[in-house]
C-alpha cells in the first residue's frame, strides 16, 4: 500500500484495489492459491494471515474509495458553482413591427364597421391590375404607377385595387371588403419603396354615397389620429373611381394652426377615395342602375409615417432595431 497517497481518483483506486483483490489476478489471491504449497503445519496460521490480509485490504480499498469520492463530489461542485448574485443576462422582449402593428390596427377598425378581409395575390394579371380598373393599355393613367412587368400579361401587383375586381367577379352586392397587402413599384426616394403596403376598402350595396365614404373614413382618422380629427374631400383623378377625391384629415400636431407636418396648410393628405366607376361595376357583371359603391386606397407605411413622426420610409424597411423598438403601438 505504499503507493496509496498517490492514488488521486477513484478510478485509480479501483484498479489498484483489483491488483490485489481479483479473484483470478490479483496478489493477495495469488497468496491463497500458495495455500497448497505451504506444509500442512503451517497451513492454518498461513490461511489466516492471508485471511487477514485480505480482510484489511477490504476495508482499507473501501475507505480510501469513500474518500476519494467525497473528494471528487466536493470538486465537481466547486467546478459548477453558480453565483447566484451575479446580475441576470437580459433578453430583450421583441414587438411586432410598425407596419404589422399598422395593418392589425386598420383591420381591427374596419372590421369594426363590418369590413371582411380579402386578401388577393401579389404577382397579377394586367387585366386585374389595370384594364378591368377601367385603365386599358395606353391609357395615360398607366403612367402614374411605374409598373414591374414579369410578362406582357403579368406583373407585380401595382395597387390593391386589383382585389376590387375579384371580389366584385366572384361575390354579389352587398359586398363590404378590405385588402390589405404588399405593393410593387419602380419608385425610390425618401417617401417612396419600391415595395410598400396598402389597403384597399371596398363598399358596393343599394344607395352608398360619398357621405358613406366620408363617414367611414372620418371614424379612420379619428381611431387613428385621434378623436378631434376631420376629413376634407378634395377632387382628383383616378381611373376606377367617379367622381376620386384626395382625402385630407385636420393637422393632428397644431390642430389645423399650420405646422411643419401639415405644411402650413393645416391639412395633410391620408388617401385616395371615390365612388366606383359605373364602367368598373359593368366589368365585373353588376349593375351600376342598381347599386353603387365607394372605395379607398391606404398607404399603410404612409399612415405609419405620419402617425410616429417618421419622414424616411427607408427607417421602416432597414430593421434597425434602436429604430424599430422606439415605435410600440401597442404599449
Ligand atoms: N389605387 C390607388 C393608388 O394606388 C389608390 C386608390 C385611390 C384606391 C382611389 C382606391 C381609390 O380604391 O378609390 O394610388
Amino acid at each position: 500500500m505504499a503507493n496509496a497517497e498517490k492514488l488521486d481518483n477513484s478510478k485509480l483506486v479501483y484498479e489498484m484495489r483489483k491488483s490485489f483483490l481479483d479473484n483470478k489476478t490479483g496478489k493477495i489471491s495469488a497468496l491463497m492459491k500458495e495455500m497448497k504449497n505451504i506444509p500442512a503445519e503451517d497451513r492454518a496460521d498461513y490461511g489466516k494471515s492471508v485471511n487477514e490480509l485480505k480482510q484489511w485490504a477490504l476495508e482499507h480499498f473501501e475507505e480510501l474509495d469513500k474518500k476519494m469520492k467525497e473528494k471528487e463530489l466536493q470538486l465537481r461542485y466547486q467546478a459548477e458553482k453558480q453565483d447566484v448574485t451575479m446580475p441576470a443576462k437580459m433578453r430583450y422582449e421583441g414587438n411586432l413591427h410598425p407596419v404589422t402593428q399598422m395593418r392589425e390596427t386598420l383591420i381591427d377598425i374596419f372590421a369594426g364597421m363590418g369590413f371582411e378581409i380579402y386578401e388577393g395575390t401579389e404577382i397579377e394579371n394586367d387585366y386585374y391590375n389595370f384594364t378591368a380598373l377601367n385603365t386599358p393599355k395606353d391609357h395615360p393613367a398607366r403612367d402614374m404607377q411605374d409598373t414591374f412587368y414579369l410578362s406582357p400579361e403579368f406583373l407585380l401587383r401595382t395597387q390593391t385595387s386589383s382585389g376590387q375586381i375579384h371580389v366584385m367577379e366572384n361575390s354579389k352586392p352587398p359586398i363590404k371588403i378590405l385588402s390589405p397587402g404588399k405593393v410593387f413599384r419602380s419608385d425610390d426616394d425618401a417617401t417612396h419603396s419600391p415595395m410598400f403596403s396598402q389597403m384597399e376598402g371596398l363598399v358596393v350595396d343599394k344607395d352608398i354615397t360619398l357621405c358613406d365614404l366620408k363617414g367611414a373614413l372620418e371614424l379612420f382618422v379619428q381611431k387613428i389620429y385621434g378623436e378631434g380629427t376631420t376629413t376634407r374631400l378634395r377632387p382628383s383623378y383616378f381611373p376606377f373611381t367617379e367622381p376620386s377625391v384626395e382625402v385630407d384629415c385636420s393637422c393632428f400636431a397644431c390642430k389645423g394652426k399650420g405646422c411643419n407636418l401639415c405644411k402650413g396648410t393645416g391639412w395633410i393628405e391620408v388617401l385616395g377615395a371615390g365612388m366606383v366607376n359605373k364602367k368598373v361595376l359593368e366589368n365585373c357583371g353588376i349593375d351600376s342602375d342598381e347599386y353603387s359603391g365607394f372605395a379607398f386606397g391606404i398607404g399603410i407605411e404612409r399612415t405609419a409615417m405620419l402617425k410616429y413622426g417618421i419622414n424616411n420610409i427607408k427607417l421602416l424597411f432597414e430593421s434597425d432595431l434602436d429604430v424599430l423598438k422606439q415605435i410600440d403601438h401597442y404599449e
